[in-house]
């Protein structure tokens, strides 16, 4: 398995530059099984999850077509069945439910089953498409859906704010006859990004980025060519990376409106930073202090800066309480972060960071996509020689990571194993 080698202590200094968001691509891909003509995607991140969904989408019978950060979507689907071997390597998979079923009146989609952050349960998923009238069964770890004539318009109400199931019910009512309601939808940028998308494609969506979208149905998606919006958890953990080893960075395609929660935050640290345009050029000189925060749907604080946010804590001058609220074992970086000299206690959902003027170098062990990257940005500021293994989780998230940060004048390199 590759491992990363980080010779930490080095500030970051220079130009780096976001890619496309992952979690925009992926239902962006997925709304790809409802065009008739071809959906043309520029700024895809190459990483390992949209490659996958990409497989997916061609197993399913879809032509894809792929030239760096570009693809193209055509074709029909032949087969209605996501198979459990793709589906349990990315849960986003599930996000073929709501087309396959909006289109074809059929699919057939593997449980996920549970993973490092927590049981992570599609109950919502399915009650969406029951509400917009399809026959939900479950068979054989199996999520097997029917709708023969069509799926009906009608009003989705979310107990609680779920991304995933926000976007499969946005999809899954693009064909529904008549109109649907979303009350409860998620916020996120990503979300916006998929409408956005799917309305250039001729898709009748109002209320995307508040909490109550509607859609009216229609009979065919047409040919677009659309761009996929800038990653902000990338674009936040660079701005996190040179707070903690200090420097200056400019941070081209940072969409500064998608980030009033984290500038929020690291005012209150006290790191200095300037908003210009679509690049945010932030300076540290490491002397920062503890804030706390508590995990939450957007607008909050995204439970996908958690771990790159406590790695900073680590070092601030002063304690620190970081409330995880949005899953519900989403700090295994804990244990890996001490293993490098922090000092962290946690007691329910919250962890108490105790700031220490330094880390330690070690080998360490990444467990998922936003922990591993909090133990690169704790590596980069360890004197010495830190290794990060597993890091196939990290090529999920971040596309030429060591490269970026290397140009920046960190030193690291990735070994073949
Ligand atoms: C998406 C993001 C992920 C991010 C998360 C929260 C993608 C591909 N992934 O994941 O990076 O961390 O939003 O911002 O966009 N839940 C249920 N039942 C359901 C669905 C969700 O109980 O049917 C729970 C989850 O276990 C979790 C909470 O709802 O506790 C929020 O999850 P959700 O917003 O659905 O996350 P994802 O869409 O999976």
């Amino acid at each position: 398995m590759d491992f990363l080698k980080i010779q930490g202590g080095n500030p970051l200094i220079g130009e780096i530059e976001v890619s496309g968001s992952k979690n925009s691509a992926l239902p962006i891909i997925a709304s790809g099984l409802m065009v008739d003509g071809c959906l043309t995607l520029k700024n895809v991140p190459n990483l390992a999850d949209t490659k996958l969904m990409l497989k997916l989408l061609d197993q399913l019978g879809m032509d894809v077509k792929s030239n760096k950060e570009q693809i193209e979507i055509k074709g029909n689907v032949n087969r209605y069945n996501a198979p459990y071997d793709l589906v349990k390597k990315m849960r986003a998979s599930i996000l073929v439910l709501g087309p396959l079923l909006s289109k074809y009146g059929f699919a057939q989609v593997s449980l996920p089953g549970g993973c490092a952050i927590g049981t992570r349960p599609v109950d919502l998923h399915i009650k969406t498409m029951q509400s917009l009238g399809a026959i939900v069964e479950l068979a054989d770890g199996y999520i097997q859906a029917k709708a023969s004539k069509g799926l009906i318009g009608g009003k989705i109400v979310f107990p609680f704010i779920s991304v995933g199931a926000t976007e499969n019910a946005i999809m899954a009512a693009i064909f529904a006859k008549g109109s649907t309601e979303i009350i409860n939808a998620a916020k996120e940028p990503e979300i916006e990004d998929l409408a956005e998308c799917l309305i250039s494609m001729g898709a009748k969506i109002s209320g995307q980025g508040t909490n109550r979208i509607l859609i009216e149905g229609v009979t065919s998606l047409s040919n677009t060519n659309y761009e996929i919006v800038p990653d902000r958890i990338e674009a936040g953990t660079f701005a996190i990376a040179v707070a903690m080893t200090g420097g200056e960075l400019i941070i081209k395609n940072f969409y500064h409106r998608h980030h009033d929660s984290l500038l929020n935050i690291l005012k209150l640290c006290g790191i200095n930073f300037v908003i210009k345009g679509n690049s945010l050029k932030i300076k540290s000189n490491q002397s920062y202090n503890a804030v706390d925060i508590d995990t939450s749907p957007y607008p909050g604080f995204p439970t996908d800066l958690q771990a790159q946010y406590m790695a900073m804590m680590t070092l601030a001058d002063g304690t620190s309480n970081i409330s995880e609220t949005i899953f519900e074992n989403r700090f295994m970086h804990v244990s890996e972060l001490m293993r490098m000299g922090a000092d962290i206690k946690v007691k329910g959902k919250t962890a108490v960071i105790k700031g220490k003027e330094k880390l330690l170098p070690a080998q360490v062990m990444a467990t998922d996509l936003r922990a591993s990257v909090s133990l690169v940005l704790a590596a980069l500021t360890a004197k010495g020689t830190t290794i990060v293994n597993r890091i196939y989780h990290l090529d999920r998230g971040y596309a030429t990571l060591e490269k970026k940060l290397g140009k920046c004048g960190a030193i690291l390199e990735r070994i073949k194993n």
